[in-house]
C-alpha cells in the first residue's frame, strides 16, 4: 500500500527539495478520497439540511447525518452523542459556557500544566466569571502527570477536571480512564481534550468513561473547520446549549423557546456540511488503512525518530523518551539556536516542522523555556523523511556553529 500517493500535496518540491511533511500535530494533509468527496458534494448534493424536502436537500441532509453515525461508530458513541462544532477549540469553549454556567463560587476546575491554550482559556476566563478556582496537575520528570499530585489536587471542591489526551507538545498520553475513576469518585466530571489522540490512536469513550471528547477533523485527514464535541447523553439533556438559532429549536414563542432532541439542540446554524462529508470519508480512510495499523507505524516511526535525534550532540527532546504512552510527536531543543531560525534552515531543506511554543505557554513557563521545534508524524511518513531531518538539524547546527 503506499500511502504517500493518495496525497496529491506531497508530490511537490519546496526549494527544489521533495517536501517532508512533519508539521501533522498542526494540520495533516487530505487524501484524494476526501478531496474527491468534497468536489463531489458540492458538483452533485449541495443544499442546507434539515430544511428542504426537495432531493438535493434530502441528499444532503442524510450525508450530514450520516457523517454523525460514521463519527459515533469510530469512537463507540451514540448517535445523539455526536455534536458538529468548528474544532475542538469550539467543542471546549461550548463546554466551558454551557457547563461553566453551573458553576459556583469556589468551585474548583483541575487543568494540567501541558493544556493547549484551547484547554486553558475558556475555563481561566469562566472561573474568573464565577468565581471558581483554577488547579494544574504538575509534571514529573519524565514529562509525565504527576499522579500522586493529582490525588491530592481531587476533592469534593473539583467539579470539573479538563485533561489532554496526548499532549501536542510532549508527546506524552495521559491515563484517562485512571483520572476518570478519580473524578467521578468525587463527583467530577472528566473532559478529554482528544485533539491529538483520536488521530492516532483507537479511542473508545465507553472504555474511557470520560464525560465529553474533543476533537478536529483537520488532523485527521478531514478538512479544517469540522470537529466533534462528544458528550454523555443524560448530561447533553441537561445541558443549556451555548448558541442559540435556526436548526435547533422546536418552538418559539413570544415567551420562550424549547429545543430540538440531541445533537441538533447544540448545532444552530448552518452546519459545515461539506466538513461533516469530509470527515466521513476520512474515518473510512482510516477504517481502510486500520488504525491498528496507523499506530503500528507511527509508534514505530517515533521509535526511530528518537533514537536518531537522541544521537545529535546538543539536542534535547522534550518529552518522554521512551515509547510507552507517547505519540508521534517529539519536540526538542537545539542549544543555542532559536526554535525559529532552526524552522527557517529546515524549510529550505523542503521540511515542514513548528516552532515556538505550541499554544502552550504555561507548560513553557513550567518547563523554563521560550520555545521548542516540534516534527509530528503520520501514515505517509517513513524513515527517509527521519533521517532527512537529522541531517538538516546538523545543517542548522554547522550554519549557526
Ligand atoms: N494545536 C495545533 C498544534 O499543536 C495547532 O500545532
Amino acid at each position: 500500500m503506499n500511502i504517500k500517493q493518495d496525497f496529491p500535496i506531497l508530490k511537490q518540491k519546496i526549494h527544489g527539495k521533495e517536501l517532508i511533511y512533519l508539521d501533522n500535530s498542526a494540520t495533516t494533509q487530505k487524501p484524494k478520497q476526501v478531496i474527491q468527496a468534497l468536489k463531489d458534494y458540492y458538483e452533485r448534493d449541495n443544499a442546507n439540511v434539515h430544511r428542504g424536502v426537495h432531493e438535493l436537500s434530502m441528499r444532503a441532509s442524510m450525508a450530514y447525518e450520516n457523517a454523525h453515525q460514521v463519527v459515533a461508530d469510530f469512537i463507540n458513541a451514540d448517535f445523539e452523542e455526536i455534536i458538529f462544532t468548528k474544532g475542538t477549540t469550539e467543542s471546549l469553549n461550548t463546554l466551558a459556557y454551557s457547563l461553566g454556567r453551573t458553576l459556583k463560587k469556589d468551585d474548583e476546575i483541575l487543568l494540567s500544566e501541558m493544556e493547549h491554550h484551547s484547554n486553558f482559556v475558556p475555563w481561566q476566563q469562566i472561573a474568573k466569571e464565577k468565581g471558581a478556582k483554577i488547579k494544574c496537575i504538575p509534571l514529573t520528570k519524565d514529562f509525565r502527570l504527576d499522579m500522586k499530585a493529582a490525588e491530592k489536587l481531587i476533592t469534593k471542591k473539583t467539579k470539573i477536571i479538563s485533561i489532554t489526551h496526548c499532549s501536542n507538545v510532549l508527546g506524552t498520553i495521559n491515563p484517562i480512564k485512571e483520572l476518570a475513576k478519580k473524578a467521578h469518585n468525587m463527583g467530577a466530571l472528566l473532559i478529554v481534550d482528544a485533539a491529538q489522540s483520536v488521530p492516532h490512536m483507537k479511542v473508545d469513550i465507553r472504555d474511557l468513561d470520560c464525560d465529553f471528547l474533543a476533537f478536529s477533523g483537520h488532523k485527521m485527514f478531514a478538512p479544517t473547520g469540522i470537529g466533534v464535541l462528544y458528550g454523555k447523553k443524560k448530561l447533553l439533556e441537561t445541558l443549556q446549549p451555548f448558541q442559540y438559532g435556526g436548526g435547533m429549536i422546536q418552538e418559539v414563542t413570544l415567551e420562550k423557546t424549547t429545543w430540538k432532541e440531541l445533537p441538533w439542540k447544540f448545532e444552530a446554524g448552518t452546519p459545515n456540511i461539506e466538513g461533516a462529508i469530509g470527515l466521513a470519508k476520512a474515518i473510512e480512510y482510516i477504517n481502510t488503512i486500520g488504525m491498528k495499523n496507523i499506530e503500528k507505524h507511527n509508534q514505530e516511526l517515533t521509535a526511530y525518530a528518537i533514537k536518531q535525534l537522541s544521537a545529535i550532540k546538543n539536542l534535547t527532546i522534550i518529552g518522554p523518551k521512551e515509547n510507552k504512552d507517547r505519540a508521534a510527536v517529539i519536540s526538542f531543543t537545539l542549544e543555542g539556536l532559536h526554535p525559529h531560525d532552526v524552522g527557517e534552515i529546515l524549510n529550505q531543506e523542503g521540511i515542514a516542522i513548528r516552532g515556538g511554543n505550541h499554544c502552550a505557554m504555561p507548560l513553557m513557563t513550567s518547563l523554563k523555556i521560550n520555545g521548542t521545534n516540534r516534527a509530528s508524524f503520520h501514515i505517509y511518513n517513513n524513515k527517509q523523511d527521519i533521517d532527512a531531518l537529522v541531517k538538516a538539524i546538523q545543517k542548522a547546527q554547522d550554519i549557526f556553529k
